[in-house]
């Protein structure tokens, strides 16, 4: 390979300068910088300053107390990016060649996942023990921020966001049941329950943000009604336990629900387009790499979430989920 003068100018660039660089642009600040590298605030400025004088450009700019991109800077930082991001893909083209599957596998998931999905990662992780999981969970708006900015590698939820260019995997049926506490009047109703019908009890709903609320008011607003809730609750947890109270009825995924069906406690009424069919999906922004541990919890989330959920629940001789 014949050396021109750019290629001589990068030789001399290392890979440590452009993680420092990357790492200032990305803070806007030499000292949390250096915190989050764990070096001193010296090497830091050090460093920069011998990546400016090696391309011969002006990268930073302090503005205040915040250091900012220049205009060359930002296109800078873009190749800085990919360079990092590809010298990682190396890191993991070599354990895959060896066969080993490891590396951070960060998952953000709606609440209501929680009934099943530490369950899975657990299994997940015995297969996979260098796999260090993350695993935040919040509601479904919060989700889509997160899958907007791209802080996980998979997001699980109930309904991919329209609003978005991300692909979603099924991998798990998630319906979505009426429920009552056994003791509720309407736990005796005899025949189909119309679904105006809800309108006029006291309903239990999610808060404002919610996946299981989106769907719930969906179906209503399709029909057109809509309901007053006389409680909001934050999670299907709390909603499961305002039902158990006798409190109203709901709407809940009949996994949350299964070990309280079976003990007698609640009651699914037969209500006019109920269940409501969903599936349970994996999602990722279109175009995302996967790192080699989010591909493989992938592919087992599509394979074997069903037959793993199932042959834990013979065994507990109950749900899996609940
Ligand atoms: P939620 O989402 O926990 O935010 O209600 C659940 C879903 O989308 O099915």
């Amino acid at each position: 390979m014949t050396s021109s003068p750019a290629s001589r100018m990068a030789s001399r660039i290392t890979l440590r300068q452009l993680q420092i660089f990357e790492a200032v642009a990305r803070l806007g600040s030499f000292t949390a910088a250096a915190r989050e590298l764990h070096v001193t605030q010296p090497t830091v400025s050090m460093q920069i300053s011998k990546l400016c004088e090696q391309l011969e450009l002006t990268l930073l700019e302090q503005v205040g107390r915040e250091v900012r991109l220049t205009a060359d800077g930002r296109k800078v930082y873009e190749v800085a990016c990919d360079i990092i991001a590809r010298t990682g893909m190396l890191g993991e083209l070599a354990t895959s060649l060896k066969g080993e599957v490891q590396g951070d596998l960060r998952i953000a998931s709606v609440t209501t996942a929680t009934y099943f999905l530490p369950r899975l990662l657990g299994a997940f992780i015995k297969r996979y023990p260098r796999v260090e999981p993350f695993l935040s969970v919040t509601n479904r708006t919060q989700v889509i921020e997160r899958l907007r900015n791209g802080s996980d590698d998979l997001i699980i939820m109930g309904r991919a966001p329209q609003e978005l260019d991300v692909v979603a995997h099924a991998f798990l049926d998630n319906d979505l049941v009426v429920a009552v506490a056994s003791t509720h009047p309407l736990a005796v109703r005899q025949g189909r329950i119309p679904l105006k019908a809800l309108t006029e009890e006291r309903f239990l709903m999610r808060e404002p943000g919610s996946g299981t609320r989106l769907a719930v008011e969906t179906l209503l607003a399709e029909h057109g009604l809509s309901v007053r809730p006389a409680m909001e609750l934050g999670s299907t947890e709390a909603v499961k336990q305002a039902v158990l109270a006798g409190l109203g009825v709901s709407v809940l995924p009949r996994h949350a629900i299964e070990r309280a069906l079976t003990a007698g406690d609640v009651v699914v009424l037969d209500v006019e387009h109920f269940p409501l069919r969903r599936k349970w999906y994996a999602v990722h922004l279109k175009g995302r790499r996967l790192s080699l541990a989010a591909q493989q919890f992938l592919d087992y989330l599509c394979n074997d979430a069903t037959s793993v959920l199932d042959a834990a629940a013979s065994n507990t001789g109950g749900s899996a989920q609940d």
